[in-house]
């Protein structure tokens, strides 16, 4: 089974809509949870069946939809009471300012709101992804209101930032349906990083030889933007630093830094290893640049065919660095080794060579550009394999990994 179809697999989802024009969003947010493996209970307000069909959601969630606090249909007429019992989160999208304003009061004068007050808080958590003018975002009511369900313990979604439905440019846009799919699956990850600062290095560098070309070499960076999605997820803050990669940041991820050459990747990493709990790196560095880049692109000469000879120059080691500069008992460090061969053994010589407490051993041939991998866990004491899988979940494991350890080594003496 594909990763996408079991990441919100046995999870119960309430999706409320209020009214607002992003309530067309909500039909492909519907059919992401459901491609995610979630099952959609559609409950909508009536001013939000002025934007979408209850037609359209329940066909979408293959559920009849839930309108009314009166609907007979229940066997004890409390809708309010079944739908929450039964979920395993509350999600209202869009939540418009005037919804917003009644989860603020404690309403209960229609099905959505008395639904959210008769919510059991612990079993059946709130989100709320606003959707609305950047004025009405922008109101110290609405602002009131967000900071008193924040308090009341509603996790707010967003809002984004830009082209809006009345022509006026701002926040308060919904998010997008992906984007509330992968906060949801993040939602129900543990917190097992929470408040702790990581930077990963992602992808590979690029060391020019003239304009036009350079050295580089396979990695995508999709097991490093992996790790930082996982370590977002988990509560974490996380800094990116990205080679020259063709992916998107991941939600979550406070920061990223996009660099070309090892020398920008050493510059962007060292100053900021010291103030993070732990630095894992993914990056696959190249070793090696040419000692000159030239100013215009090197031609073919006429008549000879003597290739042209570089002199090369070592990078330098940017993880071998953190390790030395950090408190290692403040900072935990973990090294990637991207290998041909002989896993195992190069993976435990760059415990040493790198200085690093945690080596994560993967075939650079098998994995690099694809979507899953095999990871080995090697430390002074032994080696730990994490079979094949995808990417996001080998990176969940390793998060968990590291929280487990870096947990032991605050909780010894
Ligand atoms: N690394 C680094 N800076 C470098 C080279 C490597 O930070 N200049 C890091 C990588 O991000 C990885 C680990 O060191 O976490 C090992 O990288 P790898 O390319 O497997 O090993 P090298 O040190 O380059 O050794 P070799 O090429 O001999 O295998």
């Amino acid at each position: 089974m594909s990763e996408s179809i079991t990441q919100l697999a046995g999870k119960h989802v309430l999706l409320g809509l209020s009214g607002g024009i992003a309530c067309y969003k909500v039909a492909e947010l519907t059919r992401l949870l459901i491609k995610s493996g979630a099952t959609v209970q559609v409950m909508m307000s009536e001013a939000a069946t002025q934007f979408i069909t209850p037609v359209t959601m329940q066909a979408l969630s293959n559920r009849p939809v839930l309108l009314s606090q009166w609907d007979a249909r229940e066997p004890n007429n409390m809708a309010h009471i079944n739908a929450t019992r039964a979920a395993d989160v509350m999600l209202v999208a869009p939540a418009s300012a005037d919804f917003i304003a009644k989860l603020a009061q404690g309403r209960a004068d229609e099905l959505l709101s008395l639904t959210a007050l008769a919510r059991p808080a612990q079993s059946c958590p709130l989100l709320v992804a606003p959707a609305m003018n950047r004025e009405m975002w922008a109101h110290p009511a609405t602002q009131r209101n967000v900071a008193q369900i924040r308090a009341d313990g509603a996790f707010v979604l967003g809002p984004g930032n830009g082209d809006q439905a009345c022509g006026e440019f701002g926040d308060g846009r919904m998010l997008e349906a992906a984007e509330l799919r992968d906060e949801l699956i993040a939602f129900f990850q543990p917190k097992l990083l929470a408040g702790k600062k990581v930077l990963i290095t992602a992808g590979p560098t690029f060391e020019p030889i003239d304009p036009v070309r350079g050295i580089t070499n396979l990695s995508s960076g999709k097991m490093g933007f992996s790790i930082a999605r996982a370590a977002a997820e988990a509560g974490a803050q996380v800094t990116l630093v990205a080679g020259p990669v063709h992916l998107p940041t991941p939600r979550g991820v406070q920061r990223r830094i996009d660099v070309q050459t090892a020398q920008q990747m050493y510059d962007a990493v060292l100053p900021q290893a010291a103030a993070q709990d732990i630095v894992v790196a993914t990056a696959a560095v190249a070793d090696w640049r040419p000692a000159q880049m030239n100013e215009h692109k090197i031609k073919k000469q006429d008549g000879q065919k003597a290739a042209p000879l570089f002199e090369l120059t070592e990078n330098p080691d940017i993880l071998a660095a953190v390790a030395a500069a950090v408190d290692q008992s403040k900072t935990f460090c973990v090294g990637f080794a991207a290998e041909s061969q002989d896993l195992a053994q190069h993976a435990r010589a760059k415990l040493a060579k790198k200085g690093v407490p945690l080596i994560v051993g993967n075939l650079g041939p098998a994995t690099f550009g694809r979507d899953d991998n095999a990871l080995l866990l090697v430390d002074a004491k032994g080696e730990r394999a994490i079979p094949n899988g995808d990417k996001l979940s080998l990176a969940r494991e390793l998060v968990r990994e590291i929280a487990a350890r870096i947990t032991k080594k605050t909780t010894t003496p």
